[in-house]
């Protein structure tokens, strides 16, 4: 952990409104710089959690870093935004989800937030957005805020996009690639400097820009990995069909500097709070700006991406003889990925849920989310083991990328199941093991060989 005073010159009374995912991890992260920190939150049990020090969800570290602010006495939380008011820095990191039946985001609980927060700033202050937004935002945003607000024209507005990814969210904030401040003065932006002092000093290249740019940088980011998510998922699907080896494949991309190693894991497709949503929402407000043309090919890497839950839904059916009903089935996962318990809009949960809507008998395990995939699809049946999940199976779906997954033994689990058919959908299992140990493996972007 860093220590928590080190290199800080000034420490910032600070707000954050919304402790989710974000915002939890953010406000323990300000206050492990040594700012006097308050987390508000509209829900009272996750305001009552983490006010005790207790964590809401499942995030490697954090609760270390909660635990220190909360002891330490700079980290407090509350449902009650008046807690708010003293503040000099108001960061708002509330949910932008997709807007029921369209794709444009739901900026409903932002101006929630805001709206509750306006007559409460009697004099000047910074509200500085975090939240993943349409660009054109923060312009509404801030006329919004100036409007209700008491101090009016004093209360100034900057926009600091999060590009934490979950799992590593805690690493991300102490350690994060790059800072960027979107402002619109020198004042805001030796604010925003004196807020992440500690890790500037450590060397985080900070990119000062204005708000339209800063509100860009997140969503673009995440189309940028959308699609070469679904890009490398085309490929796969091209080496299924000419018997080409897509693991070998990608390690060969990843092997160029300009293309990268990372992100390169064919499989059944991105999901989780933000990559899918963001994508909608960028292409719905590139529609709105006139850009619908050129965007359209953003509509296609949403699509690629939801025709890999598909086809392992397609395959599943094929290696039962094309008919799920009837048949019980073992899915390895529920988190949208492996170091989270987030369950929003989850690839493996979609496809269980599927499965299931198909007649299957699904059993499904995830060892940090099956509290999450119980709440979110009571249909299926969540148990605590992965032998609990095998036990009779006749085909085993593997869509979670957990290291524990990874590490199975195919020896000692064939006997647990009525056939032994097992889908990688991460690509995290060897090949060559499991088939020696008498496993039928398919795979996306693999032959039957
Ligand atoms: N989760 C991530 O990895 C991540 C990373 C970067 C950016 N983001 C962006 O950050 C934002 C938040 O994402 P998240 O994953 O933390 O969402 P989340 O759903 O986990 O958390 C949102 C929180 O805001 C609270 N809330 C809603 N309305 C409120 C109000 N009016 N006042 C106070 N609190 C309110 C909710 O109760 C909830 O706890 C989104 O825009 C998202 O796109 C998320």
């Amino acid at each position: 952990m860093n220590d928590p005073r080190r290199g800080n010159p000034r420490p910032v009374h600070i707000s954050v409104i919304g402790t989710g995912y974000l915002g939890a991890t953010h406000a323990a992260a300000l206050a492990s710089w040594g700012h006097q920190v308050v987390g508000i939150d509209t829900d009272p049990e996750r305001v009552e959690l983490l006010a005790a020090g207790k964590t809401p969800f499942h995030e490697p570290r954090f609760p270390e870093l909660l635990r220190q602010g909360v002891e330490a006495g700079n980290l407090t939380f509350d449902t009650d935004v008046r807690s708010a008011a003293e503040a000099e820095v108001h960061f708002l990191a509330v949910g932008t989800p997709q807007r029921a039946g369209s794709h444009a985001a739901d900026l409903s609980a932002l101006h929630a937030a805001a709206d509750a927060m306006a007559p409460l700033l009697e004099r000047p202050c910074l509200v500085v957005g975090k939240s993943t937004v349409p660009v054109g935002t923060a312009q509404d945003l801030r006329a919004r805020l100036c409007s209700q607000a008491p101090a009016g024209e004093q209360v100034r507005l900057a926009w600091n996009p999060e590009f934490l990814r979950e799992g590593h969210a805690v690493e991300d904030s102490l350690h994060p690639d790059r800072i960027v401040l979107g402002v619109e003065s020198d004042e805001d932006d030796q604010t925003l400097r004196d807020v992440y002092a500690p890790i500037i000093a450590d060397g985080v290249p900070v990119v000062r820009t204005d708000l339209p740019t800063a509100e860009l940088a997140k969503v673009s980011a995440n189309v940028m990995l959308a699609a070469r998510i679904s890009l490398v998922n085309l490929l796969a699907e091209v080496c299924e069909v000419t018997n080409a080896d897509v693991s070998d494949l990608s390690r060969i991309l990843g092997l160029d500097a300009r293309i990268g190693d990372r992100f390169l894991n064919p499989g059944v497709g991105f999901g989780g709070g933000c990559l899918p949503k963001d994508t909608r929402a960028f292409v719905a407000r590139a529609e709105e700006l006139g850009l619908a043309g050129p965007v359209a090919v953003l509509r296609d890497v949403d699509a690629l991406n939801m025709r890999q839950r598909a086809r392992t839904i397609d395959l599943a059916a094929d290696l039962l003889g094309g008919r799920p009903d009837g048949a019980r089935i073992a899915v390895l996962g529920a988190a949208f990925k492996a170091g989270s318990d987030d369950v929003r809009d989850s690839p493996a949960l979609d496809v269980a849920v599927t499965l299931r809507a198909r007649g299957a008998h699904v059993r499904i395990y995830d060892p940090r989310a099956g509290a999450n995939a119980r709440k979110a699809a009571p249909s299926l049946q969540v148990v605590t083991s992965v032998e609990e999940a095998l036990a009779d199976a006749d085909v085993v779906l593997v869509l979670t990328d957990w290291e524990e997954f990874a590490g199975l033994d195919p020896v000692a689990l064939i006997d647990l199941v009525r056939t032994p058919r097992v889908i990688d959908g991460r690509l995290v299992l060897d090949p060559d093991k499991w088939r020696a140990a008498g496993w039928e493996l398919r795979a996306l972007g693999r032959g039957a060989a």
